[in-house]
């Protein structure tokens, strides 16, 4: 490793610039920017040092004639600075005359900026993933969030659960198409993902959607379900199924052991995303199971069941070193103080700030008017006959703190963006309906707020689209249509 001994040449004459970002062409764009005289057409590393005094993550870059020196405050640090390089080489090549002089200054606002893609709905095999994370981390996204099970299909393998694959990964197929659809990880795939993962500095947060959105489990296991229980298929469009699984059955909890120590096995983060999303609850209510075990515990409803479901769930991810995250529906008193929830809802997210706060929950900001991406963001593109349409300017627009003072956002974590995936059957529409937006969203994740210029935006989101095609063979061409931009 190159070392400095001192990083004496940061002593370049400068000048502020308080509105440089466009200088350099960086998404997102960094904190600070200080220019030098002249340019430079040299990105060789010359020097790299560990230092004690730069914030969590952040990184130091020198550009100057004789090559560039890098301080960086950790690992993430240096990550952070060899992807900035990265970005610098694209704008090199489109400026052979030279880049300017200067130094950048920079760190992450939130540590947590993530990325949801939905294999559950269509299956992703692992190359196409490993693709989806070089992009995730082009942009300085460090949360890969895996939706690992849904009504449409279960990806996780399971010892002891030999159905999850035989039945639960396999529909017959996709909102009338025709077409049979499966796909099921290996354990030893997942491990190769999150090996893959860490050594780009992103950590793979695995979710087992329950109780709801489970048909798929259903069919492969309907004695975790309410009696009577159920015959049923696995899902084949999307909306909400009515199968949840019975929270009162002692095989549902035999299953979620198995579950958590499969996940245990294969991923090393800290928290399962429990999902907790659009379950209604009507079997609970009729499944004399459950009305046993609500009256033997003087419960009053089919909400306080709920909360007491994910109570024993936080306990047995508890007993393996690890914590839940929910789905927030906009009822604070069913999960735990100090746990995490998502605003998702479409307008709720000022009001889930305030509840939240109150209610001593940590918060990871993923509103649907402005981070879900899989909804369509030009006319003409298919919204499933009900999706609003989100502008690259409506995500840019998302500003996390809503205006609010710091005491009052100090709960949220940082911020996410859904690819819900129930027509977005392969990585290519996967990654077109994802960018330009999710560069957006990880500007709001990383960049001060007064950094922020929705124009100065724009110029660097031009050289990136002209970039994007030679780094990922895919084109960021905004044309009304739902096809895919392959490169040929
Ligand atoms: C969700 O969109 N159902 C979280
Ligand atoms: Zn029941």
């Amino acid at each position: 490793m190159l070392r400095l001994s001192l990083l004496a040449g940061l002593a370049l004459p400068l000048f502020c610039c308080m509105n440089a970002a466009a200088q350099y062409d960086l998404i997102p764009a960094p904190q600070d920017i200080k220019l030098a005289e002249g340019t430079t057409r040299n990105l060789a590393v010359k020097a790299q040092k560990e230092v004690a005094s730069l914030p969590a993550s952040g990184y130091k870059l020198k550009l100057a004639p004789e090559g560039v020196f890098i301080q960086y405050r950790d690992k993430a640090g240096l990550d952070y600075a060899l992807v900035t390089l990265e970005q610098l080489k694209d704008q090199l090549k489109a400026s052979p005359e030279g880049i300017p002089a200067g130094v950048i200054a920079d760190h992450p606002v939130y540590p947590w900026r993530g990325m949801m893609a939905d294999v559950a709905r269509h299956y992703m095999p692992l190359a196409d993933l490993k693709k989806f994370v070089d992009v995730m981390h082009f942009y300085k996204f460090n949360k890969l969030h895996l939706h690992l099970t849904d009504d449409q299909g279960w990806r996780l393998p399971v010892p002891g659960y030999p159905k999850l694959k035989t039945i639960a990964s396999k529909r017959k197929d996709s909102e009338g198409d025709g077409k049979p659809h499966s796909g099921f990880y290996t354990a030893k795939e997942l491990k190769e993902l999150v090996a893959y993962c860490a050594e780009r500095n992103i950590e793979v947060l695995p979710e087992i959607d329950m109780p709801g959105h489970n048909q798929a489990l259903a069919a492969a296991y309907p004695e975790l379900f309410c009696d009577p229980l159920p015959k049923i298929d696995v899902r084949t469009t999307g909306g909400v199924s009515k199968e949840l699984v019975c929270p009162c059955k002692k095989e549902t909890l035999k299953f979620y052991n198995a579950v958590f120590d499969a996940l245990k096995d294969i991923f090393p983060s800290s928290f399962v995303h429990l999902g907790g999303d659009e379950a209604p609850t009507d079997r609970w209510e009729s499944c004399p199971v459950c009305q046993k075990s609500r009256a033997k515990h003087k419960m009053k409803d089919t909400h306080e069941q709920m909360g007491a479901f994910f109570a024993t769930m936080t306990d047995l991810l508890a007993k393996r070193g690890k914590q839940p995250q929910f789905w927030f529906e906009n009822n604070a008193s069913i999960y735990q103080k100090g746990q995490t929830v998502y605003s998702w809802r479409m307008g709720l997210t000022p009001s889930t700030i305030d509840k939240t706060r109150e209610a001593g929950l940590k918060l990871i900001l993923t509103p649907g008017e402005h981070c879900y991406l899989d909804y369509p963001q030009m006319e003409g593109h298919s919204n499933r006959g009900w999706m609003p349409r989100t502008t690259l300017e409506q995500s840019y627009r998302f500003q996390p703190t809503y205006g609010r003072p710091a005491a009052e956002v100090e709960h949220i974590v940082g911020v996410h963006c859904t690819l819900w995936a129930e027509c977005l059957p392969t990585l290519e529409h996967t990654l077109y309906r994802a960018y330009p937006r999710a560069m957006a969203i990880a500007e709001a994740g990383w960049t001060q707020p007064e950094r922020r210029s929705w124009s100065d935006f724009q110029k660097r989101l031009e050289a990136h689209q002209k970039s994007f095609p030679a780094r990922f063979k895919y084109t960021l061409e905004r044309t009304p249509t739902n096809e895919p931009h392959f490169v040929k």
